[in-house]
């Protein structure tokens, strides 16, 4: 939508923009969600998310729920997969009913690492990390384990280097399965504390070969995966997600501010479509706020990287509206408001009203707290016109 109506509210999210080759009508992205809701057994998506995927057509795209690219990269119960000919099938449904509504979507591509447990591996084996170093926490087994819904964590297996190929191979695999499913882009999740980010992280990454060490070495595995990536899919429209000082799954690092910065400059100069990043918050007073220490390393991230820039984590619309204005990044991400609210673009247009979105219906059910949420009738529309 560009600024025909001369009171549209927060009027720099409705510039269309470019995340490299995707096209967007606003700058207001839908952000990866788990929901749980995947079909089982198979791990398959249906028709019931495409309903959910279709209602939001009007980000300016939507990045899919987390989704492994492998029986190993699975940690929660229920995430969908994109590994299988049902589950292309199921993603087709998917994007085709995204596609039909006007909109973009693209899939993020992941691999827990460590944050599994035995009940998802095959014969019941442990998970991977780069190191054997066991993550403080809980996995969320749900009905897969007699103790469930929650179990802890195990110590995994540090992966060997002959393994690498092959999961190098299953991102390539999943990564095709994402094209033939009929997505606009994949987004390579190397956040809070999954897989990747395990490798480029000091905390949990502990080895001395080419894969650990230094901040070169632990960034080794991102860069062959983005390599991997790319002999399937077009750079441009290629993201990935990073969080620095992401404090979720028991991860941090030595050197935080250098770090993330030098991966930002790695991933540049290969024409990928973006860098998405989580803003770290921290509690003040019992109110989440932005670490200023994150909005510092965002802004060095930025400097170094050669795409777009998509931010994500507790924005106001005023807030979102103005980073963009300022070129603090190009598009601004939203989960929760997303969540609960199928027509976001159009309530930021007017400045609400919002649902609320209901965490008890987050993970798993059906299409409660899924597909159930308002969309503003058109009286409501008209009146803010
Ligand atoms: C989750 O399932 O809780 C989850 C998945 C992926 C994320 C963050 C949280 O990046």
């Amino acid at each position: 939508m560009q600024n025909s109506h001369s009171n549209v509210k927060h009027a720099a999210l409705f510039e269309p923009g470019q995340a490299g080759g995707i096209a967007a009508d606003n700058r207001i992205i839908m952000a990866p969600l788990t929901r749980s809701r995947a079909q089982q057994p198979g791990d398959v998506p249906n028709a019931l998310n495409a309903t959910y995927y279709g209602q939001r057509a009007g980000a300016g795209f939507i990045i899919t729920e987390a989704t492994q690219i492998s029986r190993e990269g699975k940690g929660y119960a229920w995430t969908p997969g994109i590994y299988t000919p049902e589950q292309v099938a199921g993603w087709k449904l998917v994007t085709n009913e995204v596609h039909n509504n006007g909109g973009k979507i693209v899939l993020q591509l992941w691999h827990v690492g460590r944050i599994s447990h035995p009940v998802f591996q095959k014969d019941e084996g442990k998970p991977v990390a780069p190191s054997a170093i066991r993550p403080d926490g809980d996995a969320f087994v749900a009905d897969y384990h007699p103790d469930g819904p929650v179990v802890p964590f195990v110590e995994p297996r540090a992966l060997e280097v002959s393994e690498i190929p092959r999961l190098l191979q299953d991102y390539v695999h999943a990564a095709r399965c994402a094209k033939d499913a009929g997505f606009d882009g994949v987004e390579i999740h190397a956040a809070n504390g999954y897989l990747l980010d395990q490798f480029l992280q000091s905390s949990t990454n502990q080895r001395d070969d080419a894969y650990g060490g230094s901040a070169e070495n632990r960034m080794r595995l991102l860069g062959e995966v983005v390599d991997a990536v790319l002999s399937v899919w077009p750079a441009d429209q290629v993201g990935v997600r990073l969080s620095p000082l992401g404090a979720m799954n028991d991860i941090s690092d030595d050197n935080p501010g250098v770090l993330f910065p030098a991966v930002a400059e790695k991933l540049s100069g290969r024409g990928l479509a973006y860098l998405h990043i989580v803003r770290a918050t921290e509690e003040v007073d019992g109110i989440q706020q932005v670490r200023d220490e994150s909005v510092a390393i965002i802004a060095d991230m930025q400097k170094a990287f050669d795409g777009a820039l998509l931010v994500c984590g507790g924005f106001s619309p005023q807030e979102a509206a103005s980073w963009v204005e300022e070129q603090k990044c190009d598009f601004t991400v939203f989960g929760k408001l997303f969540l609960a609210n199928p027509d976001l673009p159009q309530r930021f247009s007017q400045d609400g009203p919002y649902n609320e979105p209901n965490p008890k219906t987050f993970y798993g059910g059906g299409s409660e707290g899924y597909t159930d949420y308002s969309k503003l009738s058109e009286e409501e529309r008209r009146k803010a016109a």
